[in-house]
């Protein structure tokens, strides 16, 4: 059977109402179109979703990883979606779009894309994960965490499929080179690197074999620009079950509510809270920042499902971690380290500040 590629591409192009969510007209024309696509049979199939005012778009299909025809086709959509956020003052409409016309590749155009290419086992589990108001250092933590740590995911340690480990490919977005690194022999140089999740991210993980494991979309959508234009909300496949980590293992990490940048003004920190895709509407401070989980079963290509895999009793607790964290940080006002150090901010008026109190500084 043909190799079967998932792609998960996804832009802001407007906000309902401000920027804490999606309107429902902007899924249905999405769907509406990708409809037409995949009766046509440039995909196999698709879901639409939203987190927060990014809205996503899942598609398998037959055309491999950067397809110029897949990454078109979205990039029309999401003019489509534009033009209808538009006539309806949506906020910031066309937002991550930041060209008037398609170059080939979606990458460096403002959207973001996470895609993985595989020959589909005899059963496929996969989960998408996407998150509003943060970047794609996001994925740093909980990524390292399944793939990695054994206090979270035993199989590393008890199943023979895992216990070899598996490959991290780093980015450096500064120098845009990457490293890859092998667990658990460089967990320590990878730690070092990771660690600092606003320029060292987590790209994708391998199996020792080559294997694709987990893809996530590394676009920063404030350097491609070279200012600030909105935010590069990330998203992230991974594969579970049968010599990668269980399902539950790959959720798992999720039950600690920890820090991320992003929050309001994409300037300060702020708890990640997991929610189902009905709670993916961030007001709070436009806040606090969500991640939603959607599982899906891939066979021949067929998405099915997804299953929205935090709309869980058991990640309650996650939930008001992250509220009982909302309310203490929140209490730091402008000050670090609520606020971002003043090279991560996304929005600024030091160099006015400054311009304004030169003769004043004595
Ligand atoms: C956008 C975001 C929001 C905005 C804030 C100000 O994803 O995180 O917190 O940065 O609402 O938005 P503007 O500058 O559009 O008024
Ligand atoms: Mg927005
Ligand atoms: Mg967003």
């Amino acid at each position: 059977m043909d190799k079967i590629t998932i792609s998960v591409i996804k832009a802001d192009i407007g906000g309902y109402v401000g920027h804490s969510s999606m309107h429902p007209n902007i899924l249905t024309k999405a769907m509406q179109s990708l409809d037409k696509h995949k009766d046509k049979g440039t995909i196999v199939d698709f879901h639409v979703s939203h987190c927060g005012d990014d809205l996503e778009l899942i598609l398998t299909h037959r055309l491999g990883e950067e397809s110029g025809e897949i990454h078109k086709m979205a990039w029309d959509i999401f003019v489509e979606c534009t033009e209808l956020a538009k006539k309806l003052k949506l906020y910031g409409a066309g937002q991550d779009l930041l060209s008037d016309a398609f170059s080939g590749n979606i990458k460096g155009m403002g959207p973001g894309c996470a895609e993985m290419t595989f020959e589909e086992r005899r059963s496929e589990p996969v989960i998408v994960f996407a998150a509003d108001k943060t970047s794609p250092g996001a994925w740093n933590m909980p990524l390292y965490k399944m793939f990695a740590d054994p206090f979270n995911t035993i199989g590393l340690v008890i199943d023979p499929s895992m216990h070899g480990g598996f490959i991290f490919d780093v980015l450096d977005i500064f120098e845009n080179k990457t490293v890859k690194l092998n667990s658990p022999e460089d967990i320590y140089d990878l730690l070092c690197l990771i660690g600092a999740s606003e320029h060292y991210i987590l790209k994708g993980i391998y199996k020792k074999s080559g294997e694709i494991a987990a893809a996530t979309s590394t676009q920063k959508v404030n350097l491609m620009a070279g200012r600030y234009v909105g935010k590069d909300d990330p998203v992230m496949i991974i594969r579970c079950q049968s010599g990668f980590p269980a399902v539950g293992e790959v959720l798992e990490p999720f039950a600690l509510s920890y820090l991320v940048a992003g929050w309001m003004r994409g300037s300060h920190w702020g708890p990640f809270m997991p929610v189902s895709v009905d709670d993916a509407n961030p007001t709070r401070f436009d806040g606090p920042p969500r991640v939603i989980a959607l599982g899906f079963q891939i066979t021949n290509g067929t998405l099915i499902g997804p299953r929205d895999m935090f709309a869980d009793v058991s990640y309650d607790l996650a939930r008001k971690q992250a509220n009982e964290i909302a309310n203490y940080i929140r209490r730091h006002g402008p000050f670090e380290p609520h606020r971002l150090p003043l090279s991560d901010m996304e929005y600024t008026t030091l160099p006015q500040v400054l311009e304004k109190l030169k003769g004043r500084f004595k």
